[in-house]
């Protein structure tokens, strides 16, 4: 038994080449007895693998790395699998970009390895797979990606039962998020801190965000066919970092609360129909407002209108200011020149007035047609 349950480890190792992260031990030992990896868990991982083709040529340029099989290994220390160091449970499984290829059933053995807590199926391709409800069952799960593999249907509303998880990432699929689910998981997941859900249609979910965990530090939400006004109050969300809520139908005014954002290092709306005027508290560095650590401002493609404010002079970490194609008008304020790690700022297509002095020559620097 011992003999067979080593033989099919090595097949395993064999079959698993590719890797980004160590694994977490490689104690065992070809002639040791002590085998690390459950049988039931090998066994598992094995039957996963040969549900699925290898594809044989890479979508990109990048080759998947061949890490060359070694000798006496059990799944343990294979490569892509991490392992409980006492009980040898499988509780990380990093599988992105092997090529695999074929459909995830909901009867896959992947779903009876319980124990994991990391799993990253990502740049595969699962040939229109539906995200099986049996994900739900691996509740230990606190990472969870399954981002460009070729996933279609409805993000079943099982995801909600995974209470643990601190990183949900099921962008660049052909995916659709159901209201309903998305408020079992926007209540349910109450560690989330990372959230991606680029080009998921939600163009269904109401436009408001506010059960959403507090804890959330990065919100992707890119090309998901939202609508309606900004959909929280920033008040709440005060961890964020990095909030994309770019390219959506988005209208209406940017919120004003700012305050104490101290975190925001990168804010995208571009691509939506926010109107109105900047917000008074965005760049105004009064003792209730403090944006100090945005790096980078996209809001191009919107309807802002009214004069730049100076106070955006004072984003002292701006590198990237893009507010091009909006309808801003009167003088570019002299203070966006302060900006010493400004690296690339478009202000073209609006209706604004060449300030004193812009060289032309400055290649970080797009006024293009308002210089005409
Ligand atoms: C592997 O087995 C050899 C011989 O039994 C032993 O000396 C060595 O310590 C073992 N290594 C590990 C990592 O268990
Ligand atoms: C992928 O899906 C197509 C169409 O549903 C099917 O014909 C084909 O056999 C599938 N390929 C694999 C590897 O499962
Ligand atoms: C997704 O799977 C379908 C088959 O179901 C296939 O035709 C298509 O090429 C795949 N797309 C990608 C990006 O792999
Ligand atoms: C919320 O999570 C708990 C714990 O995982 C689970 O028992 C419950 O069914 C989940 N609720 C929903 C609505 O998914
Ligand atoms: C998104 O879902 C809506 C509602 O089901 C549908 O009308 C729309 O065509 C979908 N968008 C895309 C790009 O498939
Ligand atoms: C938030 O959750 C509560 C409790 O389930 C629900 O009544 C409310 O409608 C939700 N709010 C939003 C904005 O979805
Ligand atoms: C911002 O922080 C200050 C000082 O901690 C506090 O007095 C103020 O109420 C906060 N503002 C908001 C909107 O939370
Ligand atoms: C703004 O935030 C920075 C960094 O968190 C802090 O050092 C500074 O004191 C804050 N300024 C105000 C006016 O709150
Ligand atoms: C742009 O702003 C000007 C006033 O500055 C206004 O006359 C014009 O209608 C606005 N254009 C659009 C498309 O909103
Ligand atoms: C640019 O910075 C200098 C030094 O901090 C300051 O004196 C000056 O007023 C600033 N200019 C503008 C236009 O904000
Ligand atoms: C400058 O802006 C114009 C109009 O938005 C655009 O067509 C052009 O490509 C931009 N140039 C650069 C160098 O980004």
């Amino acid at each position: 038994m011992m003999g067979s349950v080593l033989l099919l480890s090595q097949i395993l190792c064999l079959l698993f080449f590719h890797s980004h992260f160590q694994p977490s031990h490689s104690s065992s030992n070809f002639s040791s007895p002590v085998q690390l990896c459950p049988v039931d868990q090998s066994l598992a991982l094995l039957q996963f693998k040969a549900s699925f083709s290898m594809m044989s040529s890479s979508p990109s340029r990048d080759q998947p790395k061949t890490v060359l099989w070694r000798e006496g290994t059990d799944c343990c220390s294979c490569d892509g699998v991490t392992c409980n160091m006492k009980t040898g449970h499988v509780i990380g499984l990093d599988l992105h970009y092997i090529m695999l290829h074929g459909t995830l059933h909901s009867s896959s053995t992947l779903f009876f390895l319980h124990h994991l807590q990391k799993l990253d199926l990502s740049h595969n391709d699962f040939n229109r797979s539906v995200i099986s409800s049996s994900f739900g069952q691996l509740l230990h799960l606190t990472h969870l990606d399954l981002s460009t593999s070729n996933f279609t249907g409805q993000v079943p509303p099982e995801i909600s039962h995974l209470s643990r998880l601190a990183s949900l990432d099921l962008s660049k699929n052909n995916l659709m998020l159901e209201p309903i689910s998305f408020n079992k998981l926007a209540q349910n997941l109450t560690q989330l801190r990372d959230l991606y859900l680029n080009g998921v249609n939600m163009s269904l979910v109401p436009s408001s965000f506010m059960n959403l965990s507090s804890s959330l530090t990065c919100l992707q939400l890119r090309y998901c066919e939202l609508q309606g006004e900004f959909p929280f109050s920033l008040g709440k969300f005060k961890k964020l970092e990095y909030l994309d809520l770019a390219f959506n139908y988005f209208i209406g005014p940017m919120p004003d609360d700012f305050a104490n954002h101290t975190r925001l290092a990168c804010m995208d709306l571009s691509g939506n129909s926010f109107q109105g005027h900047l917000p008074f508290s965005l760049g105004n560095l009064n003792q209730f407002c403090n944006l100090t650590q945005l790096i980078q401002l996209h809001l191009s493609r919107n309807r802002f209108d009214g004069q730049i404010s100076s106070s955006l002079g004072s984003l002292e970490k701006l590198n990237f200011l893009d507010l091009s194609s909006n309808n801003f008008s009167g003088k570019i304020p002299n203070s966006l020149f302060n900006l010493t790690q400004l690296t690339s700022l478009d202000l073209s297509d609006n209706n604004l007035v060449k300030p004193v002095e812009i060289n032309p020559n400055d290649e970080w620097i797009n006024v293009s047609k308002d210089l005409a």
